[in-house]
């Protein structure tokens, strides 16, 4: 058979694809042109929804190599040996433009790592922040609502974007990242990753430790001003897309060393800081990175919407071993990815060849939109069942978790410290990189309201006197205008 001929989707020759046929040489098209009737049809459906946020990306396939035994922390296959090499695939995006949206813009980058392990499918959704906005997954999809766009205008909103920031004091560590340098990266082969959450790690005595993952990019960082930025959108909206597609296509393979923090379980209950609070890290002295491996992206897809724009990123998927914690944040997304490809993709999206395992599966759900494997032909579909089908395995099953406390909506606004680590960061600052983080921030905050401004500069000199102050100055605002009429 020859594969450059035309054919319909169920293999009839395809004649004329470039006439319509009508009824006489200048009539009304015919009905019965079916092959017209197939190709538009297909086409009016090609747009699939695009992911609420991180809409615009990135991906290539590459490799994870284990050069660190870890096994006394966890009994993961992926980290069972010295030199074991398991096949990923991972996408980089932004998070609030839509899918056609300029790469050089000031955001956070998504960073998400699928592991293809022999024990299942390990996805690892971080960002290039070891923190985040939240603590609470409730305030999720406003977050989304403030940084997209105005519901009114259809324009992205400084005024809506600041107004919701600077009423959570805990949002103040990641915002004073995101107006850093580091907030616009030059690319996404310049940036490091973060697991961000805190998960678990079972060891095979099925012990339980806490652990932060850290991916530190071995081509450095570097990032890119506001102007610079400004400059290359005008020029290039794909140039995170244009950099990490011909790096890889030019054999110069971006590469990662992949670090753990790792707390044992018992010292949750006392470090002074809260480790299942996603707006804080744990600092280095108290917990210090050990090395683990590294990855190196090796191979750009063949074709982006079957390979990145189906890609289905899952925090809820793990592999024995690592398990995920109280993190009411990890929670909460544990909910939201499968539910959100389920509408995005369809119920069977596990199917698609970026999203399925590499190791024997079984995984007994059955039929659903586009079902295409089979769907496990007479194989009985319920359990327990007298043929030895679909048998769960409690070898897997992890150590209990001792929880205590009554069930309530807990406020953690009004009993936590959200000042200190943003402070911390900003007096590691180089004094030239405190004046660009108050630049960043005064054109960040661009047309916002007056009070809006001010209550930023007041969460901010709450973090340091020097930080609120660098800010105001910025923005033309005089101290004392900001302490009026304080709260
Ligand atoms: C994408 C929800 C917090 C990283 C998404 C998507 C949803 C979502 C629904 C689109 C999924 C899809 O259509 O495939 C949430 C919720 C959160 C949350 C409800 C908090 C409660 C976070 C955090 C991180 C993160 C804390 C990083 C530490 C990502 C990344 C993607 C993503 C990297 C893009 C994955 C890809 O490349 O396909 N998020 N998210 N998200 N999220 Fe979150």
């Amino acid at each position: 058979m020859n594969n450059n001929l035309l054919t319909t989707a169920t293999g009839t020759p395809v004649p004329d694809n470039q006439n319509i046929a009508t009824a006489g040489k200048y009539g009304p098209a015919l009905l019965q042109d079916f092959w017209f009737l197939e190709k538009m049809a297909h086409f009016d459906r090609e747009v699939i929804p695009e992911r609420r946020m991180h809409a615009k990306g990135s991906g290539a396939y590459g490799e994870f190599i284990v050069t660190h035994d870890i096994s006394q922390y966890t009994k993961a296959d992926i980290f069972s040996e010295i030199g074991k090499t398991t096949p990923m695939f991972v996408r980089f995006s932004t998070v609030a433009g839509e899918r056609g949206a300029a790469d050089a813009e000031r955001d956070i980058r998504g960073f998400a790592l699928k592991f293809y392990t022999q024990q299942g499918n390990w996805d690892l959704v971080g960002n290039n922040t070891p923190v985040f906005f939240l603590r609470d997954p409730m305030k999720f999809p406003d977050l989304n609502h403030a940084v997209k766009r105005d519901p009114r205008t259809n324009l992205r909103s400084a005024d809506n974007n600041w107004d919701y920031w600077t009423l959570l004091p805990e949002a103040l560590h990641q915002i004073t990242i995101n107006m850093t340098e580091r907030g616009i990266p030059r690319s996404y082969r310049h940036m490091h990753g973060f697991g961000s959450h805190t998960y678990s790690f079972i060891n095979a005595a099925n012990e339980r430790y806490w652990v932060k993952f850290h991916y530190r990019t071995q081509q450095g960082i570097e990032s890119l001003t506001d102007a610079e930025a400004t400059e290359i959108i005008g020029k290039d909206r794909e140039s995170h897309q244009r950099d990490l597609y011909e790096n890889i296509e030019n054999g110069n393979y971006p590469e990662w060393q992949f670090f753990i923090q790792v707390m044992p379980e018992a010292d949750a209950a006392t470090y002074h800081i809260n480790p299942f609070d996603l707006t804080k890290v744990w600092p280095h002295a108290d917990y210090p990175l050990m090395p683990v491996g590294k990855f190196v992206l090796n191979r750009n897809p063949d074709n982006y919407f079957a390979e990145v724009e189906q890609a289905a990123f899952n925090p809820a998927n793990i592999v024995p071993g690592i398990g995920f914690s109280p993190d009411k944040m990890l929670q909460g997304r544990l909910f939201s990815y499968g539910d959100a490809q389920r509408y995005r993709l369809g119920v069977n999206h596990a199917q698609i060849p970026v999203n399925a395992p590499r190791c024997p599966y079984h995984a007994f759900h059955r039929d659903g939109a586009m079902r295409v494997d089979g769907n496990y032909g007479s194989t009985k579909g319920y359990e327990p069942n007298s043929f030895n089908q679909w048998q769960e395995q409690p070898a897997y099953k992890e150590p209990p978790l001792a929880i205590s406390g009554d069930a309530y909506a807990y406020d953690h606004r009004t009993d936590d410290d959200y000042y200190s680590q943003p402070g911390n960061l900003f007096r590691l600052l180089s004094n030239d990189s405190k004046e660009v983080l108050f630049a960043n921030t005064a054109r960040a905050l661009g047309d916002a309201q007056a009070f809006i401004k001010i209550r930023h500069i007041r969460n901010c000199f709450r973090a340091d006197a020097q930080y609120g102050e660098g800010v105001a100055g910025a923005l033309g605002i005089d101290m004392q205008a900001v302490w009026q009429d304080a709260e």
